[in-house]
């Protein structure tokens, strides 16, 4: 999902829509840092190599597709959130980005938090060791057991979203001798600039208690009254992919709006406001994100702004970034299984994957690049969409990109900035088994998540 808005692709491959792929790039072997892993080059063979690790040996090691991910860039962009924040504020990476035990590991080394949204990633968070009180669970619908699970184990935080979940996490809490430290999690009115399924600020929407017509306020009341609870803050998220930091003006200058409202009403300067993740990362060349440190200023400047207008004491700020981690740290590896080409159209690349291991573009009309990885050409570039192996004509990864027009089967190509909401919305369909997640460091592959197998599909089909 790049900003750059674009009409339905071309019909002919001279009459080019706007975006990124209107004209060829200078040259079709160069590697856009904006876009790919922190280690990612070219050796001089021309091959592209990562953590020192060349394309080659990674497909002839653990096969195609797979995910390859940067062990250093995801640690250096983890480190640069948290060092931008600094003490007084706290990161919760978003698990359902991509989570793994591995992924936790790190996560904890470098100080980080863990933004949870489900039972299977409370208990990965748990079973790599990230202490409970570092979690916080969200969710629209936590179930009974999904909730007492997380309050057993001592989660840092819920993140209520409803009224009738403030009911029952209070009540669940008290049945079990605790106080459990929840936000609250409101919708603001913000219409933030992404696609419609990622934003979630506007009121029209399954997350959150609308501040509008007092509902939000209504919530705190009642979650005040509550034994079972700890009311520690307001939470908001936007929605995902935001480049535009006005949304995040606006939500902060109405969740504070709320607390000063709260302390008039109660008498109670609640400790903590927490702004979410969606921070947008590079697909395309086109794409322009922010860093860390610069977000980082904007929010704590926005947070104390209004604070001080509304006497507030500046409470302590908690963002919750997945995409912006691990997004830009990965790349899917593909082989080229078929190329044609359409007379007056495009060229149809094959690869060995497809909408069972990157929905997004399916799902989002979401923008990604792609080069050739296993060699440099200085052919003439070919207007190619790169398609998958799926039963369906919309099984589309990359939907207009240039590759060397003497593209060939068995050819290497990778997709970068898959990192994110890619493996965690990988799906088995037409029963093909979901890539492993391949880590590259020092030099060294290593798999965290393994490839399925079809023994692995067929033990689940008990019938
Ligand atoms: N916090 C909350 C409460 C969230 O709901 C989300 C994302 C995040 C943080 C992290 O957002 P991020 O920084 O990763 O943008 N599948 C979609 C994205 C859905 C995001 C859902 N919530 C995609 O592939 O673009």
């Amino acid at each position: 999902m790049s900003r750059s808005a674009h009409p339905a692709g071309p019909r002919h491959a001279d009459v080019l829509p706007e975006g990124h792929y209107s004209a060829p790039p200078a040259d079709l072997n160069a590697l856009d840092a904006k876009v790919w892993a922190q280690t990612v080059t070219r050796d001089e063979h021309g091959v592209v190599t990562v953590g020192g690790v060349d394309v080659k040996a990674l497909a002839e090691e653990h096969g195609t597709p797979a995910y390859v991910l940067d062990e250093s860039d995801f640690r250096a962009r983890a480190r640069a959130w948290r060092t931008a924040f600094g003490a007084d504020a706290d990161v919760f990476y978003a698990g359902k980005a991509f989570l793994s035990r591995a992924v936790v590991r790190w996560l904890h080394e470098e100080g980080l938090n863990l933004d949870v949204c489900s039972g299977g990633e409370l208990a990965t968070a748990l079973s790599a060791g990230m202490p409970a009180d570092r979690i916080a669970l969200h969710g629209n619908n936590k179930s009974t057991q999904e909730i007492e699970r997380a309050i057993r184990a001592g989660v840092g935080r819920i993140v209520l979203d409803s009224f009738q979940e403030i009911v029952r996490v209070a009540h669940i809490a008290q049945s079990l001798g605790k106080r459990q430290r929840v936000q609250i999690r409101i919708t603001v009115g913000v219409e933030a600039h992404t696609h419609e399924f990622i934003a979630t600020a506007h009121e029209d929407q399954k997350f959150g208690i609308p501040l509008a017509g007092g509902q939000a306020a209504e919530a705190v009341r009642r979650a005040l009254k509550l034994d079972g609870l700890e009311l520690i803050g307001i939470h908001s998220h936007i929605g995902s992919q935001i480049f535009d930091m006005s949304g995040f003006e606006v939500a902060a200058h109405r969740v504070v709006g709320l607390l000063k409202a709260i302390r008039d009403e109660h008498g109670v300067e609640l400790p903590e406001i927490d702004l979410g993740g969606g921070l947008g990362i590079a697909y395309t060349s086109a794409d322009d994100p922010r860093e860390p440190h610069e977000i980082a200023k904007a929010l704590t400047e926005i947070v104390t702004r209004e604070c001080e207008a509304a006497r507030l004491r500046t409470p302590r700020i908690s963002v919750e970034p997945g995409r912006a981690i691990v997004g830009p740290t990965a790349f899917t590896l593909y082989e080229v299984g078929t190329v044609k080409p359409l007379d007056g159209l495009r060229t149809y690349v094959s690869v060995d994957g497809g909408m069972s291991d990157n929905i997004r573009t399916a799902l989002y009309d979401a923008e990604y690049s792609v080069a050739l990885v296993s060699r440099t050409s200085d052919a003439a570039p070919m207007l190619a969409r790169v398609v998958g192996k799926h039963c369906e004509s919309g099984d589309i990864v990359v939907k207009d990109a240039f590759l060397p027009g003497d593209l060939a089967p068995g050819d290497l190509i990778a997709v970068p900035a898959t990192g994110a909401y890619c493996r965690s919305m990988a799906s088995n369909y037409n029963h093909v088994p979901r890539p492993p997640v391949v880590v590259v460091a020092d030099g060294a592959s290593r798999v965290i998540v393994r490839r399925e197998t079809e023994e692995d599909l067929l033990r689940l089909d008990v019938g």
